[in-house]
């Protein structure tokens, strides 16, 4: 196990570049199933989600090669021989593997997919995801902790409305519809921009799609595909955690690397609660701030406030002057951080979905747990932010979805360092 040990109250400057989005490069692994051209993914984030897909793809019989030194995935699926079962063992801890079963019922006819599971902020169920590939013709049933679907005769174009927004069912739905037979308009889609970025790697494919409006689009799917060399967007919410980092510890800390504009709804709250940014096309700069405003926000579906940010904006609000409040609205149990913030000293109180933060408060270092990826780095924001020595134990889950973390932060000048024990 490691633990990583953080050193508090030290000022943050100079530059971070952000690395590729997780949840961007996921889905795109996904939809590689569908070809039989060669794929070429460059500005991969080497974390550990994205590592265990590309093993998941492996053993499946994908020609998945990975250049660790460029971050580049090179993808050629010739005549490889495909099997269509994803375990449970490569599904138990990254549950977004179940982006497969679209790509792979859609390309063979049929899939055997484990059920994900639930991880430590809900249940994650997958009925959307379900109810999409039934509009396309799949027929599906649950058996020992498997999805069974199958459509013999290939899956067909529909009129779909998802039932509520669902990032992963979204995004499964339009990579089974990009190889179905004719014309799929999906109704109430998320939106978020790594699934512009997927439809961006389908239409380099050879796959027609249009957004018609913000939640809806059509796919003419498309069986005749063509090779692709596709750069992994920045990662949104690494950008994010580096710009409250700032907000929290830093004095001049540049994050480069970004479209500012697609963090608008979180750069917006920042410039509420005070905090001093100079915002540019392709980077921000974040200076001290002296007094920072409390606030109450909702999270949301894009381009709402993601719920992937949730945890980081509350340690800021710790600092913030007054009462902030945040009604976390997508998932059922993501306050998982609060109690170890409580330990360090914030005062936080949790009445349902709704958490009410006490400003402002000091901080002081202390041994804490880390839960899930969000939290874990929430946990790390405190510890900068914190008097004496935070150690956050359990720091495999920080590595799912952030790469490179302590090396970018100490290159800001913070003191952190990662521990065996
Ligand atoms: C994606 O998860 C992201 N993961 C999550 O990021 C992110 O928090 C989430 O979208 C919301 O933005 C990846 O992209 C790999 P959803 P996903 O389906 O697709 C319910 C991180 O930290 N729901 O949009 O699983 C669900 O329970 C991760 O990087 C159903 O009820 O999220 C949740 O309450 C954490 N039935 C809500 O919808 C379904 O079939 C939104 O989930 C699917 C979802």
């Amino acid at each position: 196990m490691q633990k990583l040990i953080v050193k508090g109250k030290k000022i943050l400057s100079g530059t971070v570049k952000i690395s590729g989005s997780k949840n961007a490069t996921l889905p795109i692994l996904a939809a590689s199933i569908l070809s039989e051209k060669k794929i070429e993914i460059n500005n991969v984030p080497l974390v550990k989600d994205v590592m265990t897909m590309s093993e998941l793809l492996k053993h499946i019989g994908s020609g998945i090669k990975v250049n660790l030194k460029k971050k580049k995935f090179i993808i050629n699926n010739k005549k490889r021989k495909f099997k269509t079962v994803a375990p449970y063992s490569l599904l138990k801890t990254m549950r977004a593997g179940v982006i497969v079963l679209g790509p792979l019922l859609s390309k063979f006819g049929k899939a055997k997919v484990s059920l994900p599971g639930g991880c430590a902020i809900g249940s994650r169920p997958v009925d959307i995801h379900l109810f999409g590939l039934k509009k396309l013709g799949a027929r599906i049933k649950i058996k020992n902790g498997y999805i069974f679907a199958e459509a013999k005769k290939g899956l067909v174009g529909a009129k779909i409305t998802l039932p509520s927004i669902s990032v992963g069912a979204t995004e499964n739905v339009i990579i089974a519809a990009s190889y179905a037979k004719g014309t799929t308009y999906i109704n109430n889609c998320a939106c978020e921009p790594e699934i512009k970025n997927l439809t961006d790697f389908l239409k380099k494919m050879g796959v027609k799609i249009f957004w018609m409006n913000k939640r809806k689009i059509k796919i003419i799917g498309n069986q005749n595909l063509k090779p692709v060399n596709h750069t992994m967007m920045f990662d949104r919410i690494e950008a994010g955690t580096f710009i409250i980092a700032g907000a929290l510890a830093g004095r001049r800390l540049k994050i480069t690397g970004i479209e500012s504009k697609i963090l608008k709804k979180e750069l917006t709250v920042l410039k509420k609660m005070g905090i001093n940014l100079k915002i540019r096309k392709n980077e921000v700069t974040v200076f001290h701030s002296n007094k920072i405003k409390s606030i109450s926000i909702n999270t949301e579906p894009y381009p709402g406030f993601p719920t992937d940010l949730q945890a980081q904006i509350m340690v800021l609000m710790i600092k913030a002057n007054g009462v902030s409040k945040i009604r976390e609205n997508i998932f059922e149990n993501r306050f998982m951080h609060v109690p170890e913030l409580n330990r360090m000293g914030a005062k936080i109180k949790i009445k349902g979905n709704l958490s009410v933060i006490d400003g402002p408060q000091e901080l002081n270092g202390a041994e804490v747990m880390a839960t899930d990826l969000r939290a874990s780095v929430s946990l790390v924001l405190a510890g900068l932010i914190g008097k004496n020595r935070t150690s956050i134990n359990r720091v495999y889950h920080l590595d799912r979805g952030y790469e490179c973390l302590e090396k970018k932060l100490k290159k800001c000048r913070a003191n952190i360092s990662r521990l065996n024990y």
